[in-house]
């Protein structure tokens, strides 16, 4: 993979990341080649990262010429714009190129459907902490993409957290629990810090309280691979406060308020893609 000539187009947050862990794994910075769409973004590309870097607003075949004989190929366009970045990649893009995509919403097929049938797409769905390199990546096969392709992403998504290779089918479910769940995250955390500062706490402290009883039981659960319930049994001790409060979040019935929640989000994934094709 090393050796691999890349093409990365919209490098905004996520392709960044993504950049950053190309970097990390060994892949050489002249062999990578970016673009954006302003002037100013390629010109951070190419000062922060050292790679080469176009903007379509000054270079308007800038995708055509970062895909040029590029042998993978990123796309992290926002979703409304991958169809005409496909467009202009197509009379200049590899034969037997590889083409990831994550960008939300848009099947492999529709991708597929815009490209030389040489060319290989999968598809990609990270999530924000691959900002950090503590990322959860699904990641689907697409019809022409070999196990060696696939085996290339995962390593690749790998060098950014972790991943897990499903059917293309379940992209969406993954979406509602690993893609929307840092969002679930902070808004209990939101919730959590309020409840804080209604037992008299300030905002400082609450926030610390909150933010370190996450990151701890995160921790927690990592380190040891434990069993949820069983970590929160230890903490809980017979007729003590615990068991009090957890009997109190228990009559809210959260895995129904979970499961309502998560399927609403697919529901409006399903939308979303039908808009996209
Ligand atoms: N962020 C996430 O957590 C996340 C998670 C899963 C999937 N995704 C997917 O990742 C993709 C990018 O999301 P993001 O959050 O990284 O968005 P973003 O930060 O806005 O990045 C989009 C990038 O595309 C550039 N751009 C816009 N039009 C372009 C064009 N025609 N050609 C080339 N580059 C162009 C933008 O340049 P300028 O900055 O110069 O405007 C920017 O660098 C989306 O498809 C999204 O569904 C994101």
């Amino acid at each position: 993979m090393q050796d691999n000539t890349v093409a990365i187009l919209g490098a905004g947050s996520m392709g960044t990341a993504i950049l950053s862990g190309m970097l990390s794994h060994g892949i050489k910075k002249e062999n990578i080649k970016a673009t954006a769409r302003k002037t100013d973004s390629a010109e951070q590309l190419a000062k922060k990262y050292g790679v080469t870097a176009y903007a379509t607003d000054y270079q308007p075949n800038a995708n055509s010429l970062a895909v040029e004989g590029a042998q993978i190929i990123l796309v992290a366009v926002k979703p409304v714009n991958v169809i005409e970045v496909l467009k202009q990649i197509r009379p200049v893009i590899t034969e037997n190129a590889l083409v990831i995509s994550v960008a939300a919403g848009i099947t492999t097929a529709t991708i597929e459907s815009y490209l030389p049938g040489s060319v290989a797409v999968v598809r990609a769905m990270p999530n924000t902490p691959a900002l950090i390199r503590l990322g959860l990546t699904g990641i689907a096969a697409g019809s022409r993409s070999s196990a060696e392709q696939l085996n290339l992403v995962v390593e690749l998504f790998n060098a950014v957290g972790k991943s897990v290779v499903l059917d293309e089918d379940k992209i969406d479910a993954l979406s509602t629990i690993s893609g929307s769940g840092p969002a679930y995250v902070f808004y209990f955390m939101e919730e959590f810090i309020k409840t804080a500062k209604d037992m008299g706490f300030s905002q400082e402290d609450a926030y610390l309280l909150v933010t370190q009883t996450f990151l701890g039981a995160s921790e927690l659960i990592t380190q040891t691979q434990g069993d949820p319930a069983e970590l929160r049994r230890a903490v809980t001790s017979p007729n003590g406060t615990t068991m009090k409060a957890v009997a109190v979040l228990e009559e809210g019935e959260l895995h129904n308020l979970f499961l309502k929640a998560t399927t609403a989000a697919l529901a409006r994934a399903k939308e979303i893609s039908q808009e996209q094709k």
